[in-house]
């Protein structure tokens, strides 16, 4: 080990502990234990986004045979949809380790320096919520991705100088579910930008079978399509629900898992036809019943309904988007027709 190493060795330790780094904020305990178990580890295991999945491996093939890191990867797209999973896939692909941190655990540059310290050559740095580092460890992290050093302050005061620390070539994979929330000088540092769309019933439906199949959980195809329709085209919600339901079934003492049975199971679980929960229905019928489905501004839609303006943004609003319950207008969102009929209220009377 070279001096410089050994002096930046020392340097961060008493940093925050890396582990600390390596959780994912968006699933509780439980979940996060069957996801480790649930994600597929194989590119050809992992279900739906064809295009994505045949794109990425053209460019994980050419990257081993060239032996060089592949390019830096950046995945968008709303909760669950598989992006946490499809980093994992990309290192296992490759051969090579991951390491996992979460944006806003990056703290400090001691921090970042402490994960980029322990990386190999063509080893996989995953960073979920990249949206959410802050600007000190963000700038940092471009020469660390373009040219793959990093320029550190060492001591204070008139001691102070700065140390170049050379890193070995290494893959960055970003996921974020608030693309519109990056900068673009981070941004355009990635070579790989790609979107996780919502799944089709179809494959979502091969998910639910996949996942009753490791907890030996028998299923009709109907069934697990019956699972998929009421799943908001989100993969973790698909496998939550059915966990739900297969309890349901036991109770029951159903062998096999039935649309009859995921429908009952699922309206006790307040979940509706289209896969709308509690939340979802408070903030339509809020903008119906006091703004007359608007156009009402995020901010009042959540001191209405009592939740984050940032988890509405990123968690409630997009599925209803899709699914054209919502519109969004300069002045603000809109209830559409579609909706106040699924809910079930007459949209004539709106003025
Ligand atoms: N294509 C897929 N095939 C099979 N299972 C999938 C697929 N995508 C996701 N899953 C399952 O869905 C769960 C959630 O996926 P994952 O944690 O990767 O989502 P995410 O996009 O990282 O979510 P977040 O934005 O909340 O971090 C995983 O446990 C995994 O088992
Ligand atoms: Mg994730």
């Amino acid at each position: 080990m070279t001096d410089e190493n050994t002096q930046f060795n020392s340097w961060f330790e008493g940093q925050n502990e890396t582990d600390e780094l390596l959780k994912d904020a968006s699933a509780n305990q439980e979940e996060q234990e069957d996801e480790l178990s649930l994600r597929p580890k194989k590119l050809s295991e992992y279900i739906g986004q064809k295009a994505l999945k045949d794109e990425l491996s053209v460019y994980l093939q050419a990257a081993k045979m060239r032996e060089e890191a592949l390019d830096h990867v950046l995945l968008f797209g709303p909760p669950g949809l598989g992006k946490t999973t499809l980093a994992m896939i990309i290192a296992n692909e490759l051969g090579v380790h991951l390491k996992t941190a979460s944006g806003p655990a990056i703290e400090k540059g001691g921090d970042l320096v402490a994960l980029l310290n322990g990386l190999e050559p063509g080893d996989v740095l995953f960073i979920d919520e990249i949206h959410r580092l802050p600007m000190n460890v963000e700038e940092m992290l471009y020469s660390a991705m373009e040219d793959y050093y990093i320029d550190i302050m060492v001591g204070q005061g008139p001691t102070a100088r700065a140390v170049h620390f050379p890193l070995p070539p290494f893959t960055l994979v970003g996921a974020t579910t608030r693309p519109g929330m990056l900068s673009k000088p981070l941004r355009d540092r990635f070579g790989i930008i790609n979107s996780l769309a919502y799944y089709e019933p179809e494959d979502l439906a091969e998910i639910v079978s996949r996942t009753a199949a490791i907890f030996e959980a028998p299923i009709t195809k109907e069934g697990a399509l019956a699972v998929a329709l009421r799943s908001r085209g989100t993969p973790r919600i698909a496998n939550r629900l059915l966990k739900r339901v297969r309890d349901f079934a036991q109770v029951a003492g159903q062998s096999a898992i039935e649309p009859e049975l995921v429908d009952m199971a699922l309206n006790k679980l307040r979940v509706d036809q289209k896969g709308l929960d509690e939340t979802d229905h408070k903030l339509l019928l809020s903008m119906i019943d006091l703004y007359n489905g608007g156009p009402v501004g995020l901010a009042t839609i959540a001191a209405n309904i009592g939740e984050e303006q940032d988890t509405i943004e990123s968690m409630v609003e997009p599925y209803l988007l899709q699914i054209g319950f919502l519109k969004r207008t300069p002045r603000g969102r809109v209830v559409t027709e579609t909706a106040y009929e699924h809910l079930g209220r007459p949209f004539e009377n709106k003025n």
